[in-house]
């Protein structure tokens, strides 16, 4: 197993990465803080994994949320039903929110952790790759807004992340798909070796190779882990990790949430960030080619046809980025090597937008 620390002064807290988690007792015991269980889990996952996880976690009070599947559910309404399940089995504020899934589970468990109570403690045990590597390390929970993705929320750490590989065999190519998306972003943000490894096994990810799928997994979360521990609250650094979001969240609105994947829609948008780079000068035609091929090979969308410039812009200046009406983009100088800036000329964007939407 591998242990890695999010480094938050008195609420660090581990990512344990590995095979069997679900069914280690002991291994739940120590990291599943004592006290009646809320488990929050979905139509899909749940019949696959919530039988071995509640063994595992033994002999307690375990009250189950199951939740629709889907980005589509991820809203306040299915969040108002989440929370009515512990009122109605009257769980008290010493209860632990367990959440068992992709990143739309962890997301909404988190939001109700965060708020039921004013606050209860909380457990990831991500199922996707997406969740393993990015959604379930570093506190940011909440709900869609048909106005905007992610639009309403807060910052609630979990205690421990608890990342059985084993889940993984279990996950649908697409998913699997969306998931390298955000693992090819910790290449292309921080880490130009990482990426170089990532052209080197992109097969051996795709095929479900479990030794390169941990080595994945392992960087992806030592880059975020590090990355939060020095700006938890996103004032600075933290944005990086938002490399082709703002495209990618504008592309989930406009084509409404659960048509694109959002590991699909980052994918995209990590090429159109690229392509904005190079348009400005600042990235080599041999990046944006690599960043292209890697994307490619990963059977990942490289543009978004169907929305027009002028929708997907619309979509962009609602982006929890803008500040003083910018919008704040994630760009790259090379790879491994990303800067936010809300300073651009407005025609490279145009310009952006419209080769790669409509
Ligand atoms: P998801 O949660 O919708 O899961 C994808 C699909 O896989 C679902 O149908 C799910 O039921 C199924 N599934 C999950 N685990 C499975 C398994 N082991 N076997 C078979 N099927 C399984 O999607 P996702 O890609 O995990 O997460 C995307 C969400 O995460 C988005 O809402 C995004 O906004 C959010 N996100 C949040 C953060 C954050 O920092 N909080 C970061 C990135 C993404
Ligand atoms: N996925 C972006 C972040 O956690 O900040």
């Amino acid at each position: 197993m591998n242990v890695l620390t999010v480094a938050l002064a008195e609420r660090s807290y581990p990512i344990l990465i590995g095979p069997g988690l679900l069914e280690d007792a002991a291994l739940l015991s120590r990291h599943v803080p004592a006290g009646d269980v809320l488990l929050v889990s979905n139509t899909t996952v749940a019949p696959l994994y919530a039988g071995r996880l509640k063994q595992g976690l033994g002999d307690r009070r375990i009250v189950e949320a199951i939740l629709p599947d889907g980005e589509s559910y991820k809203t306040m309404d299915t969040f108002t039903r989440l929370l009515d399940v512990p009122m109605a089995n009257r769980l008290a504020r010493d209860c632990v929110v367990v959440a068992l899934g992709g990143g739309v589970v962890g997301d909404m468990a988190g939001f109700a952790a965060a708020c039921y109570q004013r606050g209860v403690t909380f457990v990831q045990v991500p199922t996707t790759l997406l969740a393993q590597v990015d959604s379930s390390v570093g506190g940011k929970t909440g709900v869609n807004h048909p106005g905007g993705k992610n639009m309403i929320g807060a910052f609630h750490q979990p205690v421990a992340v608890i990342a059985d590989t084993d889940t993984l065999s279990t996950l649908p190519p697409r998913e699997l798909r969306a998931g390298l998306a955000e693992v090819i972003k910790y290449g292309l943000i921080h880490d130009a070796a990482f990426f170089d490894w990532l052209e080197v096994n992109i097969d051996h990810l795709l095929a479900g190779n479990a030794a390169a799928l941990t080595h994945a997994i392992r960087r992806s979360c030592e880059i975020k882990a590090a990355i939060v521990g020095r700006d938890e609250r996103e004032s600075g650094e933290r944005a990086l990790l938002n490399l082709g979001h703002t495209f990618g969240h504008a592309i989930e609105s406009a084509a409404g949430y659960g048509t694109w994947l959002h590991g699909e829609a980052v994918g995209a948008g990590m090429l159109m960030a690229a392509g904005m780079s190079r348009e400005l000068g600042n990235l080599s035609d041999a990046d944006l080619a690599r960043v292209r091929a890697l994307l490619h090979r990963a059977n990942l969308p490289l543009s978004a046809p169907g929305i027009s410039p002028s929708t997907a812009l619309e979509y962009m200046k609602m982006d929890k980025k803008v500040q003083s009406g910018r919008i704040r983009l994630v760009l790259m100088k090379r790879i491994g090597q990303a800067y936010v800036t809300p300073d651009y000329p407005a025609a490279a964007l145009q310009a952006t937008l419209e080769a790669y939407f409509g």
